[in-house]
């Protein structure tokens, strides 16, 4: 089956910072797990790059909006292998194929009777390059999604999507597709903002020149939010040269986004699609904020924990596991750099870093290397019973954290049978081989179940990991506790996550 992930685009007015990160990775845990389970997988995320905010952003510095875009965009685009994302495609909405795709399909919006001239004026926020509605105003007429930041009064002549007429069309879809959007509760906000009632928006600007022209009025370029949403279907149509891969992977399987951008995605986005005569995406998970002291991370308020400097310290999997571990995906929660030291040191270090390298040093020790053929303990065959179909169902529904919380259990479950069985011990009695084989068996086999389900989080220590148990292959069908036969011959490795120095 196709299963197409995106990420939000991000904007090249700064540069990426955990928040980025963190949507990306999820995104990346989904496109691995779906891999491993034969699916057809697209992947896509990229940049942002047009608009107010950019332009404005490139004035301050003294270079052209594309000139910011592209030192920025290049920043994103080396994130992505940094945080081993395996993305299939980076759009860059500057790109001249994106825009020609974009001018065709809001001419076809046009044409079919959704757009007029009109004008309008209300409290516009140029960091969220958007007009607020009432209830979106903060006191004093400020931007209540940057905190206090003041709106400006703006009024002009422009284009308009008739929003208001896919008020209906929209309840439909809410009514007929209760799983729309995910988690229930942004499900129930997309649909009450719907149920208020919809003002047609803005499609075009005839101020700013740093976008894409709208064809049938060219000194208007349109409203940055309509371009952008678009790099979803862009990006299938010349992602692969000569291919249109819109007839494999549209309607997208999941879009991924944070709860700061709601609005456009789960509102617009269905309607414009609608106008264009295109089918809407099957769904769309919300996940919250990452919190830094309180507040929401972001470049604005100061406050961003880099991901860079993380992943130097610890590596790229730590980050990876921290992010999808600490705050659960699709609420909010805060992180700070000590708490990633204590997840690092007690869950990747201690146990599975521990329960990896005993493991493999006891098959060594004791075996010679090579993982007893007996079969393998079936008091622990239990505790991996249905595992692997559990983690699927939670990925299908993108519960990344309780996914991994279920693998994780496994985790400190073979820790205790370790203690349990003390092979240690069971080595000193010539009479205990045969149980000793069957503890030694039941761990390898347990260990590497673990490492197959966990590889869409940590990526590069599985693979070490599972290259070092002699059996590599990632196939989801291979998570079954009992799947591999005894008789592989294992390595030593060393430590997975050695305990860092202190800063
Ligand atoms: N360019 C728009 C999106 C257009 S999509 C058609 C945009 N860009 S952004 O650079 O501001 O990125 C927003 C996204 O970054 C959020 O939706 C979320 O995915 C991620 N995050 C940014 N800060 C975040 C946190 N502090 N916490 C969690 N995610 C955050 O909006």
């Amino acid at each position: 089956m196709a299963f197409y992930v995106t990420t939000p685009i991000y904007y090249v007015n700064a540069a990426p910072h955990l928040g980025h990160a963190y949507t990306t990775i999820a995104a990346d845990v989904l496109a691995r797990h779906m891999r491993q389970r034969g699916e057809d997988v697209f992947f896509l995320t990229g940049t942002d790059e047009h608009g107010e905010p950019v332009a404005q952003a490139a004035e301050k510095q003294g270079v052209t909006p594309k000139e910011l875009a592209d030192r920025n965009a290049a920043r994103f685009e080396a994130l992505m292998p940094q945080l081993d994302v395996t993305n299939d495609f980076f759009i860059r909405t500057s790109d001249p194929r994106h825009v020609a795709h974009v001018q065709e399909i809001l001419q076809r919006v046009h044409d079919n009777g959704h757009v007029y001239k009109g004008s309008y004026e209300g409290w516009y926020c140029t960091r969220c390059a958007d007009f607020k509605t009432d209830n979106e105003i903060g006191p004093d007429n400020t931007c209540l999604i940057h905190e206090g930041f003041p709106l400006e009064r703006e009024s002009e002549e422009n284009w308009f999507f008739a929003l208001s007429r896919f008020q209906e069309p929209l309840e439909r879809l809410y009514t007929e597709r209760p799983d729309f959007v995910l988690p229930a509760v942004r499900f129930n906000e997309a649909r009450s903002f719907i149920a208020q009632g919809l003002d047609d928006v803005s499609l075009s600007r005839a101020h700013l020149r740093w976008g894409v022209e709208v064809p049938w009025d060219p000194q208007h370029v349109f409203y940055v939010w309509f371009d952008a949403l678009l790099n979803y279907v862009t990006a299938l149509k010349f992602a692969r040269d000569g291919a249109d891969l819109t007839t494999t992977f549209w309607p997208a399987t999941y879009h991924l986004i944070g709860k700061d951008i709601l609005k456009f995605h789960c509102v617009y986005w269905p309607a414009l699609l609608m106008a264009a005569d295109l089918e809407v995406p099957r769904r769309l998970f919300v996940h919250g904020y990452l919190l830094s002291e309180g507040r929401k991370m972001s470049k604005s308020l100061g406050n961003v924990l880099d991901p860079f400097d993380a992943m130097d310290k610890f590596g790229t999997d730590a980050l990876r596991f921290y992010c999808m571990r600490d705050v659960s995906f699709g609420q909010d929660g805060s992180v700070s750099p000590a708490d990633f030291e204590t997840r690092y040191e007690t869950e990747l270090a201690n146990e599975l870093g521990n329960l990896a390298s005993r493991t493999l040093a006891m098959l060594v020790r004791y075996r010679d290397g090579t993982v007893p053929e007996a079969d393998p303990d079936p008091a622990l065959a239990g505790d991996f019973d249905g595992l692997a179909e559990r983690v699927a169902a939670l990925l299908d529904d993108v519960q990344v954290t309780a996914a991994l919380e279920e693998i994780w259990q496994r985790v400190r479950r073979l820790n205790r049978y370790v203690e349990e069985r003390a092979p240690w011990q069971l080595a000193k009695d010539e009479e205990k081989a045969g149980e000793l084989d069957v503890t030694l068996r039941s761990l390898a086999e347990g260990l590497r179940v673990v490492a197959v389900l966990l590889h869409p989080y940590v990526p590069a220590t599985t693979t070490k990991l599972l290259g070092a148990l002699g059996s590599p292959d990632l196939d989801l069908e291979r998570a079954r506790y009992g799947a591999a036969a005894g008789g592989a011959a294992v390595a030593q490795l060393d430590a997975l996550f050695p305990k860092t120095p202190a800063p």
